[in-house]
């Protein structure tokens, strides 16, 4: 038999994936989701010092909050909805990394109360910051100083899908896989999917134009959102909704609130292009030999698989050992490889996508490139799967601090930078590792120490920023600036557009009360 070495090779056709989801939700009840959902992430982290205080943040000019604007928000919203209690969850960054001191957390139920928010905030000054799932890896979400948390949580409606057009209309503080439960029972999938799935909200997705697994399949959000509706820092909403592919009335404005993390308005409701579920699915996880044989690996995959590619991501042995360390209940179906890729493709032809993969993974195997592996349709396997990849980032901050990078690299340089910084490194990093979404050219780079220290930060910036640069990557290719790049996004992006993206700010937010310290120093 040709592929001896695999484990597992069933079909199942009209399969219905769920994907087991692992992440962290910071904040409390966020979720209504049976899935693993711990309180806080990276147990071993202690709690973070002000970032005002450690960064040597200077307050901007803002007002200060006052019992007054309390008691305003209180009769606009009623007082279950105004919090000036028990906001760590609020005030700390997923990592740990970050923390403010907001004394006020606001959880409007509509648009009309979003804008009447910051229509107040715009006239006092108040600097406000929009908040998700809080599952940001860049500082993003989070006050730096005493900014109001501004939470989204209850915004969590989806209005509607359509079977037909295959559109659905979602508040933006609908939880990702809430969002995608619900479209699920009309026969669509949201063609956006992360690990943080049970926490993050699709508005914060799309305020971070986050990026996730499936983008080799879907292309990103910018591709999928067709509308949406955002509130101005003076608290006028802004109607971008559209039900269409195609309208090209005017500036494409919407793009102006995908990935713009908070800064230019705060997104309440948006409109989604689902595809259809696939009813085959299947999932490879390969063991390799080099990098040299991942690329060869990818390109076969783009050859071979072709439409019914749906996946490709990159698992390096230290990332996946990390994760296997951690968390025992994991079943790795290999071991002992250098690199490890998960392999994905969801067609509507069973027996045509078992065949395409077994064709691609046998080829692989008689050129000695694909050493190892298991192939599965079995829903509860493909999960199983997954689950190995999604555990990956939570496996290193678990008992660590980790210095975590997204960049986009070029494909031939992908891998280099990871064997560099380890040498760079060298005893002061406990694990040093790459993984990450190949597929879209886009590598996660995890440096991990016992806890934060000034020597390995030395080493590790900026000169993952100027390597990245140097080989005309991207420094941020999903995670977004937030508060942890802003003093970088030189490195990727030309003085003229950065001066364009200030005035840009300036117009829609003329008192920058819409999370500074963010994205623009
Ligand atoms: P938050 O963290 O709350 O906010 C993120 C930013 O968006 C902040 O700047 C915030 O101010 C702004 N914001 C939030 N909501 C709104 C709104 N309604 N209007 C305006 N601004 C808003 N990211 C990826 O891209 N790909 C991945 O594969 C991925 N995997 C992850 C896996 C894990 C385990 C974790 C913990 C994180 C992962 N992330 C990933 C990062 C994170 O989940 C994404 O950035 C996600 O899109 C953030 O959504 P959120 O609702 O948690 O937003
Ligand atoms: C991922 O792909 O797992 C996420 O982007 C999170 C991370 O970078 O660790
Ligand atoms: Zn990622």
């Amino acid at each position: 038999m040709r592929f001896q070495q695999l484990l597992q090779m069933r079909r199942y056709a009209s399969a219905t994936l769920r994907r087991s989801v692992t992440a962290t939700t910071p904040t409390p009840a966020t979720t209504t989701t049976t899935t693993t959902v711990r309180t806080m992430a990276g147990s071993g982290a202690a709690i973070p010092e002000l970032t005002q205080i450690t960064d040597n943040v200077q307050r901007g000019n803002y007002a200060e909050l006052n019992d007054k604007d309390v008691a305003h928000f209180e009769k606009l919203l009623g007082k279950n909805h105004v919090l000036t209690e028990d906001l760590e969850g609020y005030n700390i960054c997923f990592l740990k990394r970050i923390r403010g001191n907001s004394k006020l957390v606001l959880k409007p139920g509509n648009t009309e109360e979003v804008a009447a928010i910051l229509r107040h905030c715009n006239e006092r000054k108040l600097a406000v910051v929009p908040q998700g799932g809080n599952t940001g890896l860049v500082g993003g979400s989070v006050p730096i100083c005493d900014e109001i948390v501004l939470s989204l949580q209850r915004l969590n409606k989806v209005l509607s899908v359509d079977e037909v057009t295959g559109i659905a209309v979602v508040e933006s503080g609908c939880i990702l896989e809430n969002f995608d439960q619900r479209a699920r029972e009309v026969g669509l999938t949201v063609p956006l999917d992360l690990g943080a799935k049970a926490s993050c909200h699709i508005g914060g997705n799309v305020s971070t134009n986050a990026g996730g697994v499936r983008v080799v399949r879907y292309g990103n959000l910018h591709g999928s959102v067709l509308g949406v509706e955002a509130v101005l820092a003076n608290g006028q909403v802004l109607d971008l909704m559209s039900n269409f592919k195609k309208d090209n009335t005017g500036y494409h404005m919407k793009h102006l609130f995908i990935g713009s993390e908070g800064t230019l308005g705060v997104i309440t409701k948006l409109s989604m292009l689902c595809p259809h579920t696939s009813k085959s699915v299947n999932v490879a996880f390969i063991g390799l030999n080099s990098f040299d044989d991942v690329l060869k690996t990818f390109v076969s995959a783009k050859r071979n698989l072709g439409e019914i590619l749906s996946s490709c991501e990159l698992i390096d042995e230290r990332a996946l050992n990390t994760a296997l360390e951690q968390f025992k209940f994991l079943n790795a179906p290999i071991s002992g490889y250098p690199f490890y890729m998960l392999i994905e493709t969801s067609g509507s032809n069973g027996d045509h996508d078992e065949e395409k993969i077994n064709q691609f993974i046998g080829d692989g195997m008689e050129k000695g490139e694909i050493l190892d592996g298991t192939v599965t349709g079995d829903p509860g396997k493909v999960q199983e799967i997954w689950k190995i990849r999604e555990m990956v980032p939570l496996g290193l901050i678990e008992k660590s601090f980790c210095f975590k990078y997204d960049i986009s690299l070029p494909l031939r340089d992908f891998y280099s930078i990871v064997d560099v910084m380890r040498e760079r490194c060298g005893p002061l990093a406990t694990v040093v590792c790459g993984y990450g979404h190949l597929g879209d050219s886009n590598l996660h780079l995890n440096v991990s120490c016992e806890e934060f220290n000034d020597a390995i930060y030395k080493k590790v910036e900026p000169f993952v920023y100027e390597y990245t640069s140097k080989l005309k990557g991207s420094i941020s290719a999903e995670h977004g600036i937030g508060f942890l790049k802003k003093d970088y996004l030189h490195y990727s992006k030309d003085p003229v557009a950065i001066n364009w993206m200030r005035d840009m700010k300036k117009m829609l937010d003329p008192n920058g009360i819409l999370n500074p310290y963010k994205v623009l120093n």
